[in-house]
């Protein structure tokens, strides 16, 4: 009777062991080099977003044995075409994902372009911690040696893994993961296209394995207040560059148009030349708030340094470059106009 009931535990604990379900990826496509199609194989010219999801996932062997997989169409852009209208619908689905539990994490396929602005935003804006990891490709999907689908698999090792588990956002790009706060293209051409110039990145997928080294510090996803549900737009966030003697068009074009935020990609630590600085009194004196970033790729800028903010009435970016402080700013302008607050932000997020 003994061996009987061995046996039998035997077999349930074999059985449930066997239908042990692998995690549940769902793969959310939005275009970019990854989908893109060339003429030839041997040559770097090629359409962005041509390929359907169902392509993608069909073109890496063995995904099916690392997690459940479901793809869904979110766009099909080349990411310079990427909108906010994109990103609400994005975060949308998104939470909705994550709400009714139809996957444990979330890959987004996505143009190399401006996928650090779109990883940054999500990453302040989605209201779970669950893994969401973007990637792309910078060979389209027929050149030789075409990266996507490597960088695919990856993507959706380390969207499946139990470490990637409360992690949020991420971009996993040739075997490096980043924060999707800190990523930044450094490369216009080259596959090792992604680096954080001022921490590198936080941990590695490679052989199949995920390995972190580093965590962020900053708040990012369910505990920043930016909620963006029900929202169709954001308020206006220009951005303006500065160089050796540059003029005040720009600034002065932002103000003319109304828009809500300027953000300067200014020199050094976020310096304005004279005209410029000029233009900023008479934005921030029109009621536009005013960030200063710099065009330098790493280091921060640092308030009432060489700038008196306190007298310019302006905020400083801390260390996000000004394509990230734009969307920073321009969430944070949907809480508040309050200098001091909005401030509290870039320090904060
Ligand atoms: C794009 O951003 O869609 C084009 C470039 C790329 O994906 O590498």
């Amino acid at each position: 009777m003994k061996k009987v009931f061995f046996l039998l535990f035997l077999l349930i604990f074999s059985v449930s062991l066997f239908a042990q379900r692998l995690p549940r990826v769902r793969i959310l496509a939005t275009g970019g080099t990854i989908a893109g199609t060339g003429a030839s194989a041997d040559r770097a010219a090629y359409t962005a977003g041509e390929l359907p999801v169902k392509d993608l996932i069909a073109a890496v062997p063995g995904l099916d044995k690392v997690a459940e997989i479901t793809g869904e169409q979110v766009a099909n852009v080349g990411s310079q075409d990427m909108t906010v209208a994109i990103w609400i619908k994005l975060n949308k689905r998104i939470n909705e994902i994550f709400k009714n539990d139809e996957a444990d994490g979330i890959v987004i396929t996505h143009g190399t372009d401006t996928q650090e602005e779109t990883a940054y935003f999500l990453s302040l804006t989605v209201r779970y911690d669950k893994p969401v990891v973007l990637t792309g490709a910078m060979r389209p999907a027929t050149a030789i040696s075409a990266d996507g689908p490597k960088n695919l698999y990856d993507a959706v090792v380390l969207a499946a893994s139990k470490e990637a588990q409360g992690k949020g956002v991420m971009l996993e790009f040739s075997e490096s993961i980043f924060t999707g706060r800190d990523a930044v293209k450094i490369n216009t051409t080259h596959v090792e296209a992604f680096n954080s110039p001022n921490d590198g990145p936080i941990g590695q997928v490679y052989d199949g394995q995920v390995v972190f080294y580093k965590q962020l510090l900053r708040k990012e996803n369910k505990s920043t207040p930016f909620d963006i549900t029900g929202m169709t737009s954001l308020p206006e966030v220009a951005v303006v560059y500065l160089y050796a003697d540059a003029p005040a068009t720009g600034i002065n074009a932002a103000i003319a148009k109304n828009v809500k935020g300027l953000v300067t990609g200014g020199l050094g630590n976020g310096n304005l030349n004279k005209v410029n600085t000029t233009a900023v009194e008479a934005a921030v004196k029109r009621g536009i708030s005013v960030v200063r970033a710099s065009r330098v790729p790493s280091g921060r800028v640092v308030l009432h340094d060489e700038t008196d903010d306190a007298k310019l009435g302006t905020i400083v970016s801390d260390d996000l470059l000004p394509q990230k402080a734009r969307i920073l700013l321009m969430l944070g302008l949907t809480q508040t106009m309050d200098k001091a607050q909005l401030q509290q932000y870039f320090f904060e997020y």
